[in-house]
């Protein structure tokens, strides 16, 4: 049974609500990457063969998550942006050619599509507030749309898609899904094969409560060879570590997306961190997550003065939830809750909580109270 306490042993006092943007660690992954630093001060690399090991379990790790067939499809990445670029510059353009996404993107799942305006591949962006958001994204495919690139939470809304449904029709229309699962990864199940997406990428440091700079991409199995690589190097090899050979080919499997040494230090956080998701189980943290944002949202719901955005319905919300404090400026109320030590953010013209399935009901309670005061001013 994990002791939650004991893992997130946060300062006293402290109202963490930011797990959209960048997460706490476990306790365990702290105590591992101290642990790696003390290797490291006393021993070097001298036991590399474990810290490979331990890269290996991470790899388990985010195939489980991910529910990808092999850990072949999986490739170790800086961050969803690295990935997203993967797909974007690796796949064969042809001029006319169309990419969907919402009008709702994250910048990374946009300027990436915008920035193949040089090969004359146009973004169609499509408004996510109507009562089917899902058959707007969907209509907007025609015969030139090659690929449909969509976060599967959208990070300021929190509108949650049904994954699907898109797969299903993007299937049906010959059109690639690319998922940007950065919000929804670690804080729901997750499924690449249920989606049926040609793509999915997501970075360690929001809901899989890792450190910065190390991210996951599923590539589909079939798909890998027809993304043209831009990156090189000796790890990226089918053959990598005999470095005496002459004759090379990318590797076979996704490792032929990571082009030099693995950030090592980052992995043995990350396992550490995911081992945590593992042991309490994906469903068990959806359920909870929904809780705590239940709480949230049914305490704002009842004070004079506040606004909730974003869709209410469940199957519509994943683990963000934004409000306004009357109709002016938010700034000053942000900062006031930041003194008030409730670290949330700014973001879509709201006050953005994310709570995780451990955020303690005192948190949750506290927050209510000091947001009951300042609708009151
Ligand atoms: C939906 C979404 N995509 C991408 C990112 C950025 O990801 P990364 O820093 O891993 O490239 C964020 C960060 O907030 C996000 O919310």
């Amino acid at each position: 049974m994990v002791e939650l306490h004991d893992e997130f042993p946060q300062a006293p006092g402290l109202r963490y609500l930011n797990h959209a943007a960048v997460a706490p660690w476990p306790r365990r992954a702290a105590e591992a990457v101290a642990a790696f630093a003390q290797q490291n001060l006393a021993v070097g690399a001298r036991d590399y063969p474990q810290w490979l090991e331990t890269e290996r379990r991470l790899r388990e790790r985010l195939k489980r998550l991910l529910n990808a067939p092999s850990i072949a499809d999986v490739a170790l990445v800086k961050n969803t942006s690295e990935a997203l670029s993967f797909v974007a510059f690796g796949l064969d353009w042809r001029e006319g050619d169309e990419v969907v996404i919402s009008d709702e993107e994250f910048p990374s799942n946009r300027v990436v599509w915008e920035a193949l305006q040089r090969f004359d591949v146009q973004v169609r962006q499509v408004g996510l507030k109507g009562d089917d958001p899902e058959a707007d994204l969907l209509q907007a495919c025609n015969g030139r749309t090659r690929l449909m690139a969509i976060s599967a939470v959208q990070y300021a809304s929190g509108l949650r898609l049904d994954l699907e449904r898109l797969g299903q029709g993007c299937e049906q229309r010959g059109v690639l899904l690319c998922i940007d699962a950065i919000q929804q990864l670690g804080a729901l199940p997750f499924d690449v094969q249920d989606s049926r997406c040609a793509f999915a990428m997501a970075d360690g440091h929001k809901w899989l409560l890792g450190p910065e700079g190390l991210g996951v991409f599923y590539c589909r199995r079939d798909l890998r060879e027809r993304l043209t690589l831009h990156e090189y190097g000796w790890h990226m090899l089918e053959h990598a570590g005999d470095y005496d050979r002459r004759e090379w080919e990318p590797a076979r499997s996704a490792r032929r997306f990571e082009c030099g040494s693995p950030n090592m230090l980052g992995a043995v956080a990350l396992e550490a961190s995911l081992s945590l998701l593992e042991e309490v189980g994906m469903p068990k943290v959806a359920r909870a997550l929904g809780e705590r944002i239940d709480v949230l949202r049914e305490g704002l719901a009842r004070l004079p003065g506040i606004e909730l955005l974003g869709d209410a319905r469940p199957e519509r919300r994943a683990g963000i939830l934004t409000f306004r404090i009357g109709d002016g400026e938010q700034s000053g109320h942000f900062e006031a809750l930041k003194q008030a030590q409730v670290v949330c953010a700014l973001r879509g013209g709201g006050i953005r909580l994310s709570p995780h399935f451990y955020t303690p009901q005192r948190v949750l309670d506290e927050t209510l109270d000091l947001v009951r005061g300042m609708a009151r001013r």
